[in-house]
């Protein structure tokens, strides 16, 4: 019992609203909540060799205790632990209550062990009643069954929904990604789409679905268990934040040539050739990795002169894009697992496109699907809200741009120029993280208003966006991000003295027409603390409150003008006393469409 609750509290951050455990001979418990609530409702004999646990993200039917995994059977001894969406649901289950089952949650879920409970009745076997299970759902799954019968032996299935096998020494594990697995053993195996593996103690065994045997060896995972730990912070997302300019660094680690003004990407190496060809870039993400992807694109139009589109993964899926030979589609994902977006590089792997990924969990589904890409090595991040992973990736970003605008007409000066200034960046988040105390005093002060306007332009305009959604995320409030140039266009509209701004503008292309909207939003009374690089009398004057951060190239300013508005976020929601790691509703890795 031990195992599975430690495990349950390390994927704590993939979704949350009710959890369970199942132990074959002892019992099952489940709780309204995340798996404090669990524990507390554990009896002490719950005890036993092997078992299976999950938490979850409700999709069908509330979080309740009747709705939460693991479900079961009829008879009570079949059980399974489901992540993903069953499509049919509804058919399977009105035909299962004809035939005289009784279902007694309203998941998707619990269709899955009546399915198998029906199969097993004739065929005797278990992983043949899952595979003939397997047969009758449509829709993802990343799932494990357990008999009382054979308590021992757990069957995991994979179709959409991210299942590893952990291989230990006398001890096998299956979860829903390595977190829960680190401090057992770092031998895993990704299962892929498709694929049933059949664990014991001692043994495991991956099959095909036509039941081929699959021979995989396990990889090992390099995340230590101390990096899924607090280290002495309050919460993740503060940990994260402050492992900004460490981040920064694992993700330039041995990939500039300074002098050459080249970056090197082993990643990419395998597809640089086709890469020379390449005039059109779509960006896919989803959240923050989407904002990500927006100042990407002003990163490589400006620099490789190459055309770009981003899009959030939801959409694009459903579009019918134009996409031709000479186009790229690159995935950017934290996790590696966000079903929208791998839905997105699927649609253009069977267009003929190649791929590309920026994802931060080396062996996840993305990683493994696109054809080549750049890892971030920023590290796990187990705070919902992204932090660490956005500064990740946009220097991973500005490491393309590098790498596709010296393959194009970029000269050996810019290069050097944005290499060298790339190196410098980590001292420079480290300078703005040394002033956190600053903003969490601004934090305290704006802390009483409910609805805030987030504006900037350029390579800011999505800093804007993303400052928003921090603020939205870990805090509840009301708060918009906007171009400044479309301020005017209806957002303005809503600015009083209760409604502060807060404007991102560096010393760039475009501050004259930042300065003039800020003066616009003082001409209505509103309130704007501004974050920029230059201390001027200028905005001094303006500014209600004034944060000021080191200067760098334009390309890379979201890279610093977005941790204040992290750290602003974060003691935002610490002073409302809310629960800045895992906000309401919210999941870390969104698994369903
Ligand atoms: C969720 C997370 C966000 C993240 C987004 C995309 O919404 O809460 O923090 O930006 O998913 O996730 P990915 O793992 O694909 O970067």
């Amino acid at each position: 019992m031990p195992i599975l609750i430690d495990g349950l509290t390390s994927l704590e951050y993939r979704g949350y609203d009710s959890a369970g455990i199942y132990i074959p001979g002892a019992g099952s418990v489940r709780a309204v909540g995340a798996v404090g609530s669990l524990k507390s409702k554990l009896p002490k004999n719950l005890k036993g060799e092997s078992g299976i646990a999950h938490l979850r993200w409700a999709t069908h039917g509330e979080p309740t205790v009747a709705n939460a995994h693991p479900h079961r059977d009829c008879s009570g001894t079949i059980w399974v632990v489901h992540n993903g969406i069953i499509e049919n649901h509804q058919e399977l289950r009105d035909k299962l209550i004809k035939e005289g089952h009784k279902f007694l949650s309203k998941t998707d879920t619990e269709v899955l062990p009546h399915l198998v409970e029906h199969y097993f009745k004739k065929e005797k076997d278990l992983e043949r009643a899952v595979l003939k299970t397997l047969r009758d759902i449509r829709g993802t799954y990343g799932a494990v069954f357990v008999s009382e019968q054979e308590p021992d032996k757990l069957i995991a299935v994979r179709m959409g929904a991210p299942v590893v096998l952990g291989l230990g020494d006398g001890e096998n594990f299956i979860a829903s990604d390595p977190s829960p697995i680190l401090r057992h053993t770092k031998n895993v195996i990704y299962l892929q789409d498709g694929e049933m593996a059949v664990i014991t103690p001692t043994s495991h065994a991956i099959y095909t679905f036509d039941r081929a045997r699959v021979r995989r060896s396990p990889e090992k995972v390099e995340w230590s268990p101390e990096q899924i730990q607090k280290g002495g912070f309050k919460h993740f997302m503060l940990k994260e934040i402050m492992e900004g300019p460490e981040v920064i660094e694992n993700t330039l680690r041995g990939r500039l040539v300074v002098d050459k003004g080249l970056a090197k990407l082993g990643g990419l190496e395998s597809v640089s050739e086709k890469l020379r060809g390449v005039k059109r870039i779509i960006i896919v993400g989803c959240g923050t990795a989407y904002y990500a992807g927006l100042v990407g694109e002003y990163m490589l139009e400006e620099y490789a002169g190459i055309p770009v589109e981003v899009e959030v993964g939801s959409e694009f899926r459903y579009r019918k894009p134009v996409m031709d030979s000479e186009t790229i589609l690159l995935a950017v994902s934290q996790s590696g697992e966000t079903a929208d977006t791998l839905e997105a590089i699927r649609e253009a792997k069977r267009k003929g496109i190649l791929t590309l990924g920026i994802v931060n969990t080396v062996g996840s589904t993305i990683a493994r699907e696109t054809d080549a890409g750049i890892f971030n090595h920023a590290g796990p991040e187990i705070g919902v809200a992204s932090t660490k992973a956005f500064l990740s990736q946009v220097t991973a970003l500005a490491l393309l741009t590098l790498f596709l605008g010296r393959q194009r007409q970029m000269s050996l000066v810019t290069g050097k120029r944005i290499a060298k200034e790339l190196l410098d960046l980590p001292e420079k988040v480290d300078i703005i993280l040394s002033d956190h105390q600053k903003l969490r005093s601004l934090a305290r002060k704006y802390s009483k208003y409910d609805d805030f306007l987030y504006i900037g332009r350029k390579y800011n305009y999505p800093i804007a966006l993303e400052g928003a959604l921090k603020l939205k995320e870990v805090s509840y409030v009301h708060a918009e991000g906007c171009g400044a140039g479309e301020m005017k266009h209806g957002p303005l509209a809503m600015i009083d003295p209760n409604f502060p701004t807060v404007a991102i503008a560096p010393k760039d292309s475009v501050y004259e027409k930042m300065v003039s909207n800020i003066q616009e939003i003082k001409a209505r009374k509103g309130k704007v603390l501004v974050i920029t690089n230059r201390e001027g009398k200028e905005l001094r004057a303006l500014a209600d409150d004034l944060i000021v951060v080191p200067k760098t190239l334009e390309m890379l300013s979201p890279i610093l003008t977005v941790v204040p508005l992290q750290l602003f976020a974060y003691y935002f929601a610490v002073e409302k006393g809310l629960n800045v790691d895992r906000p309401r509703n919210l999941a870390k890795s969104v698994t369903v469409e």
